[in-house]
């Protein structure tokens, strides 16, 4: 069975347009009855999103607040708090199952951390409707501000029960305490209250430094790996290439691991489980692979054919595991499509080459093939044969 360097280009490619399509409810989001909201901020706290179009002229807010609640029986809410910043003074849309069973949203102009009761708020509210599925509820409506209003204080929440038709405290985990920020409804941009701009700073130069070592400079060294060795005259160039792009990607990486290790301890609220989980077992493999090196048989070695199976498979695990990290990342920072565009057309233009090397090489091959059918002696596994694993 051979494992190709094509099929893979294609399954990480796949998996990496998969992950970038699903990434945050943004990119994902429709709404029925066809409504489409102008903005979109995938919130940094409690895994919601806010959906907008704002009418500067009129100053009428039409918004959609997308939260999973903890428990399919309780509440969401975002408000607009004009005084404090955070819980009381909010001016909030909260939804839930009504007692008839329908969901429903209900305004709350909140005055204290005790006890909530439905009353008007500030703003003229029309359009309030509210649906619940997949465990997520969808709140939408509309909101009349006060002329000349583009920035906003905005707080949102989720809360496991409502008892008689009133939603209960929520949690006091630091998401719960920390989901509150400003939206500057023009602009588009959210910035979040706890989040200090060093943290931000810190999260970006994480982002980069992993996406050049894991997410383009290991891709490259396998690359030179695989093709150059074709060549008879680059051997033994292509090695030397390989291990010091792996060499260098690996340090690097390492660092930038260093730098998302730090990130997670500071960030007790919010967990990227999965980001981490994949982060972990990256370093792992591409230390493994790092160490084997002292362990790897000689070339005419009867183990080294296992070796090489070895070698190949866990390498382009972590290139794979390496590129959808890097998407992962790039959801949980939310950054401009532009970065993940540019990142997408990296990949594409490395998977392209890859693709074309691996034509290229074939016809080598096949030619030598040919060439060679009379000879008695099969040189074509130290002329670079496609790895056949
Ligand atoms: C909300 O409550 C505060 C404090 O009781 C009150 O001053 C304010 O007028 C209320 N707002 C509305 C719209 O009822």
């Amino acid at each position: 069975m051979a494992v190709h360097w094509v099929h893979l280009a294609f399954l990480f490619l796949s998996v990496a347009s998969s992950t970038a399509a699903a990434s945050g409810a943004c990119s994902s989001a429709s709404f029925s009855s066809n409504r489409v909201y102008a903005a979109c901020s995938d919130l940094p706290r409690l895994s919601s999103s806010l959906h907008w179009s704002y009418d500067a002229a009129t100053s009428l807010l039409s918004l959609a607040f997308v939260a999973p609640p903890p428990k399919p029986e309780g509440w969401v809410a975002w408000a607009i708090n004009p005084t404090a910043d955070g819980m009381v003074g909010s001016q909030a849309l909260i939804a839930f199952h009504q007692p008839d069973g329908k969901m429903g949203v209900r305004t709350y102009n909140i005055t204290s951390y005790e006890s909530i009761a439905a009353s008007p708020i500030e703003y003229e509210t029309s359009d309030l409707a509210a649906e619940y599925s997949g465990g997520v509820v969808r709140m939408f409506g509309k909101m009349k501000l006060p002329a000349g209003t583009t920035v906003v204080k905005q707080v949102w929440q989720v809360g496991s029960t409502v008892v008689s038709g009133v939603p209960q405290a929520h949690d006091f985990q630091s998401a719960n305490l920390q989901s509150k920020g400003t939206v500057d409804l023009v602009k588009g941009a959210v910035a979040v209250s706890g989040g200090s701009s060093s943290t931000t700073r810190n999260k970006n130069v994480h982002g980069v430094i992993n996406a050049v070592s894991w997410g383009i400079l290991l891709p490259i060294g396998a690359i030179f790996a695989r093709y150059l060795k074709t060549f008879k005259s680059a051997d033994p160039a292509w090695f030397y290439l390989h291990v010091a792009c792996q060499i260098i990607g690996y340090g690097v990486g390492v660092g930038g691991w260093a730098t998302g290790l730090n990130l997670g301890s500071k960030s007790k609220g919010i967990q990227y489980t999965t980001h981490r989980n994949i982060g972990m077992t990256l370093f792992s493999l591409a230390t493994l692979q790092v160490f084997a090196l002292f362990v790897r048989p000689n070339k005419d070695h009867k183990y080294r054919f296992y070796w090489n199976i070895y070698h190949h498979l866990v390498g382009y695990t972590v290139i794979v595991l390496g590129i959808v990290n890097v998407f992962k990342g790039l959801q949980i920072l939310s950054v401009d499509d532009k970065y993940r565009v540019g990142y997408i057309i990296t990949i594409c233009i490395l998977g392209g080459i890859a693709l074309l090397l691996e034509v290229v090489t074939w016809i080598i091959v096949l030619k030598r093939k040919s060439d060679n059918s009379t000879k008695p002696c099969d040189r074509s596994s130290s002329t670079g044969v496609p790895l056949a694993v």
